[in-house]
């Protein structure tokens, strides 16, 4: 059992969890990620390793309420524990050694971003991050992104910062100086925008896949990915790839795959947040 020690709301419907895990908490590397299962029974989902205390031997996770899985998980408070939680999995980021990255995170891919942010930041790369969300309230981490460089906020609805979404930010940014490298995670679509934006000045640009998962050790093939031709798995090979090389087609349809099943089982759980949406 992974006890819950700390729980807080950053946003509607997004819940960070520091869980004990001391395992985890001392191996893990920026870009890995955790299979965790609530219950015996339940699903198991990755979720992205946000950050870890080796000392106190925790390991914080930032869920967002998008089905029954997430929705049970964001409902669990301290005193609470996690049955299982395996990791960390997938291989650590690509990190860039020197010169300045732009860390992109769309949503909760944000917390995607961080520790790689927080990884950059501590091997002396210069690190601008550029943050999206739809509305102000859910904006996240830009406080945590803040303490490690300049940190540029979109929001669709422009009650904060600049009106627009982050792959325009992105463009200006290059536009504007020198970028080395770019780390983009969020929502596929906007993954692909980024991409696009540097794929002709032909900037390194990594994105992490949140192709579907099951056993997360390559044995199911449930998170096959097709990158530069070849057929991947995201859980062993990934989670992270060449932005420009991924077909994101594919990815986006293979995401819909169990769409019907999801539904129904988010019927019988009540309601929270429709799938592939941010609220
Ligand atoms: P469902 O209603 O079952 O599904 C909603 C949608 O989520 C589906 O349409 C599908 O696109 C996707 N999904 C469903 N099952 C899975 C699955 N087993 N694996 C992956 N995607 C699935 N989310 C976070 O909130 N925080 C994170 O830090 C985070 N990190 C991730 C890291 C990786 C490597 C991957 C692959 C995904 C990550 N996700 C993260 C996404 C998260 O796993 C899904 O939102 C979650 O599994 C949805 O489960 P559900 O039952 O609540 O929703
Ligand atoms: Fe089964 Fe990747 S999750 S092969
Ligand atoms: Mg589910």
């Amino acid at each position: 059992m992974y006890p819950v020690r700390r729980r807080e709301q950053l946003a509607p419907r997004v819940v960070e969890l520091v869980v004990q895990a001391p395992r985890i908490a001392a191996k893990r590397k920026p870009g890995q990620f955790v299979i965790a299962r609530l219950a015996d029974g339940a699903e198991r989902i990755p979720l992205t390793i946000a950050d870890a205390d080796s000392s106190a031997g925790t390991i914080t996770l930032v869920i967002q309420s998008v089905g029954k899985s997430t929705a049970d998980l964001c409902d669990i408070d301290v005193g609470d524990a996690i049955r299982d939680v395996a990791g960390p999995l997938g291989r650590p980021t690509d990190l860039l050694a020197a010169g300045h990255a732009a860390c992109v995170g769309g949503g909760v891919g944000t917390a995607v971003v961080l520790p790689i942010a927080r990884a950059l930041s501590a091997r002396g790369v210069t690190v601008t991050s550029i943050v999206g969300a739809r509305t102000t309230s859910q904006l996240l981490l830009v406080d945590q992104l803040r303490e490690l460089g300049e940190v540029q906020v979109c929001t669709d609805d422009g009650s904060e910062g600049h009106r627009g979404v982050v792959s325009d930010q992105l463009a200006v940014l290059c536009d504007s100086t020198q970028v080395d490298a770019v780390y983009a995670v969020g929502p596929v679509a906007m993954m692909r925008a980024c991409a696009d934006v540097t794929r002709p000045l032909r900037i390194p640009t990594t994105v992490s896949l949140n192709s579907i998962m099951v056993d997360g050790t390559g044995m199911c093939g449930g998170c096959r990915v097709r990158v530069d031709g070849q057929t991947r798995y995201a859980c062993v090979d990934g989670p992270e790839f060449d932005g420009h090389q991924v077909d994101y087609d594919l990815l986006a349809d293979r995401l819909t795959t169990y769409r019907t099943f999801e539904q129904e089982a988010l019927d019988r759980r009540g309601a929270c947040t429709p799938a592939g949406t941010t609220p």
